[in-house]
């Protein structure tokens, strides 16, 4: 269906009652190519994202729900911001500096994503911008001191932008009272033929990263960097997501697809070469991610099962899409107080974090 509404505008609507009746809103940031983006103020979720394809048809290339009880109940992250600390935690254990803390655990042995009722779970303050060239979306909410286990107020803000260029900008910004660990990403799974359109395979990547972190049987990356030539994870050029993903690669294997920290190169980290670069080949969309941080991980929605019920009524299986969350590589180096070997996950009260990630969509023939 095309989209008609070719002004670049946000407006705001109801998006339904939280469990403890909080009212959540629902922000439609649309630009004069008529790419829409529709975000709550829930969890600062990405619900539903529509770009045209090469015929000019536009389709909603995000999986989500129709609603916001769809999301207080998803057990997936879909389309959520991760934090403060995404990723896990072995054993919910964290030392900084000589002070040990015991996070509250909500996965086997571990911290996944923060714990039950992260970021992801929580209701933001919002402000909505209009400029010139873009639309702007300012969400912020203050984690207090002891929230599943971590140390310090932190008030975050996070900040998504859409201007008539099709580019969408997603800034993090973080301050903290006390020293703590943070490391923010989105958590869109994407389809690019359509989010009810089956699985990712088809899709082409490309990730700009010659190394990548193996990891063992319980998803925690073993402390090697290993070249990507010659594996499963060489994405260096626009490689198929099928290609590689059923076969006999124990890291495949061990993530039922994909699902590591690929080390981007250092042209990509300085914001001057693409990150990654998704691509459908029959609707002709094309993402390209670029990014200010060290890492990226591949996780091709491995772990989706059919239980829950999406938009539109569709039950997503796995590979319906895939997530591609730039952030801080995982750091063994925090948990023994030692300094990091990749770039800092400490936040201290001396220095705010910042960092940005933009998706530039357009399409090929
Ligand atoms: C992680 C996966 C995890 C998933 C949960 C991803 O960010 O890489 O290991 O299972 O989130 O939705």
């Amino acid at each position: 269906m095309k989209n008609n509404n070719n002004r670049l505008d946000i407006t705001q609507s109801d998006f339904g009652l939280l469990k403890s009746e909080q009212k959540t809103q629902l922000y439609t940031l649309v630009n004069t190519q008529g790419t829409t983006i529709k975000i709550t103020n829930y969890g600062g979720i990405i619900v539903s994202i529509s770009t045209a394809d090469k015929e000019n048809n536009y389709a909603d290339i995000v999986l989500g729900y129709d609603n916001v009880t769809g999301y207080e109940n998803d057990p997936y992250y879909l389309g959520a911001v991760i934090g403060r600390y995404a990723g896990r935690i072995d054993q919910g254990l964290l030392i900084i500096e000589n002070n040990e803390y015991k996070l509250d655990l909500n996965a086997p042995d571990s911290q996944l994503h923060s714990g039950f009722n992260a970021l992801n779970k929580q209701l933001w303050q919002a402000k909505t911008q209009h400029n010139k060239d873009s639309v702007c979306l300012i969400l912020e909410y203050t984690c207090p001191d002891g929230s599943n286990g971590f140390p310090g107020d932190v008030c975050f803000c996070v900040k998504y932008s859409l201007n008539n260029d099709n580019k969408f900008d997603i800034e993090y910004f973080a301050s903290t009272n006390k020293t703590t660990v943070v490391n923010l990403t989105q958590h869109s799974y994407f389809n690019l033929s359509g989010h009810d359109h089956g699985t990712i395979v088809n899709h082409q990547l490309t990730i700009n990263a010659d190394c990548f972190l193996p990891m063992d049987e319980r998803a925690y990356p073993t402390g090697e960097i290993k070249a990507v030539k010659s594996t499963a994870h060489d994405f260096t050029q626009p490689k198929r997501i099928g290609d590689a993903i059923d076969s006999d690669d124990a890291q495949v294997i061990i993530g039922k697809g994909y699902d590591n920290y690929w080390l981007l190169n250092d042209n990509a980290i300085a914001e001057k070469e693409l990150a990654a670069q998704l691509t459908e080949p029959t609707s002709g969309r094309r993402m390209t991610v670029y990014s200010d941080q060290p890492a990226i991980i591949l996780y091709t929605a491995n772990y989706i099962d059919g239980s829950q019920i999406g938009k539109d009524e569709v039950c997503y299986q796995a590979r319906a899409g895939l997530c591609l969350e730039t952030m801080r590589a995982y750091d063994h180096s925090f948990r023994k107080g030692e300094k990091s070997p990749f770039q800092r996950v400490l936040l201290t009260p001396a220095e705010p974090f910042h960092s940005k990630t933009s998706l530039f969509f357009d399409t090929i023939d």
